[in-house]
């Protein structure tokens, strides 16, 4: 089993750390942890969803090589990582006596990774972190790159800091344990990755991906490393977000936008948000003239093949109107300087930053796909 355990390598100076892929991984816990402790015992964060499902299984992989490991289940879901649970966090890692060399783990989804990141990152100045993610959104783009923190009341986010895990363990066998929903949800960040900057492996999820969400394991593990491998390559060369970076948000500007007009509720998932807001962004940069019709239809087609929500009549209930949306996106925190920036497209796996987006095409294409509802 251990043959098919893939490692990524994210090459950060003086913060340097493997991305572990594959299946058995919270078995041997362990045996991957163990090396970096200075005495046996990690202190969790989880929620309990997650608890229930993994949480022994993680605990008895510590434990055989004799690692203590004292956890704390925090209630699932977005509203957790917030200020209230982010304190409650931290309290109980200090009763636990987290030391200065200890180590924090995140076992959980993308709130408990960016949560008790945020956590080890403020405990005693800055103690170190695994991130164990649970949900395939997470293996492949909260759990790796550093960005911890939680939501203030006035947006998602908004309280962080850059604090880089120590390890990141992706069991890709615990994405079986995954509602459907949430894993297709995920898939929308893996399809991102091809999009903005890999063709090929857009193909490839074109040939791969019904296959991969009916549970192929080796088509699963391929996904999550060439995410990770995509995202650890950017983070290397803009780990604070200073240019390439951004290129992550691909879909994110319409995505936030969508997000907040729904409540941030179960009428639309972040990774659906992400999926559509690709199909848009690429919708836009086709009217631009920036890349060929074909590419936002193949984004679609693909979505469609997937069974995926693909443009904005798939999302249920009442939207608001075009003008609104804009809106929506300009409170956004990737606004500069007061301008919307945009990831658009040259064409599949070529996405670009830009502040130059044609308003008048912009309101004119979500007027069209809102009338299409
Ligand atoms: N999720 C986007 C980033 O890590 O930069």
């Amino acid at each position: 089993m251990n043959d098919t355990v893939e490692t990524v390598h994210v090459a950060l100076p003086g913060r340097a750390y493997d991305i572990r892929i594959g299946p058995g991984l919270i078995a041997r816990a362990g045996a991957e942890i163990g090396p970096l402790l200075a005495r046996p015992r990690v202190a969790v964060l989880t929620d309990e969803t997650v608890a229930a499902l993994h949480l022994e299984p993680f605990r008895a992989g510590l434990a055989a090589s004799g690692i203590e490991a004292p956890a704390l289940a925090l209630p699932p879901g977005e509203a957790t990582k917030g200020w209230a649970q982010f304190s409650r966090a931290v309290e109980w890692l200090i009763e636990q006596k987290v030391e200065r060399r200890d180590m924090v783990v995140a076992l959980g989804g993308g709130v408990i990774g960016d949560l008790a990141g945020f956590a080890a990152a403020v405990l005693r100045r800055g103690v170190r972190f695994v991130q164990v993610p649970t949900t395939l959104l997470a293996q492949v783009d909260s759990s790796v790159g550093g960005k911890t923190g939680i939501n203030s009341p006035l947006g998602k986010n908004l309280i962080g800091a850059f604090h880089q895990p120590s390890l990141v363990l992706a069991d890709t066998g615990v994405l079986e344990t995954l509602e459907k929903r949430d894993f297709l949800a995920g898939y929308g960040e893996v399809m991102k990755y091809g999009l903005l900057g890999d063709a090929a492996f857009f193909e490839w999820l074109e040939q791969n991906g019904p296959a991969l969400a009916k549970g192929d394991l080796a088509a699963r593990i391929q996904a999550v490393r060439r995410s990770c491998e995509m995202k650890a390559r950017i983070v290397e060369r803009d780990e604070t977000e200073q240019g390439d970076r951004a290129l992550l948000n691909l879909g994110h500007t319409f995505c936030h936008a969508l997000e907040a007009a729904t409540g941030y509720s179960g009428r639309l998932l972040h990774g659906e948000g992400v999926a559509i807001g690709c199909a848009l962004a690429f919708e836009l940069s086709a009217r631009m003239g920036l890349c060929s019709q074909e590419d936002p239809s193949r984004v679609r087609a693909h979505l469609a093949q997937m069974g995926m929500k693909k443009d904005l009549a798939d999302i249920p209930g009442a939207l608001p109107d075009a003008d609104a949306l804009i809106g929506l996106m300009a409170q956004d925190k990737k606004v500069q300087d007061g301008r919307l920036r945009f990831i658009l497209a040259r064409g599949i796996g070529q996405a670009f930053v830009t502040s130059g987006v044609d308003a008048g095409l912009l309101r004119a294409m979500l007027a069209e796909a809102l009338a299409a509802r």
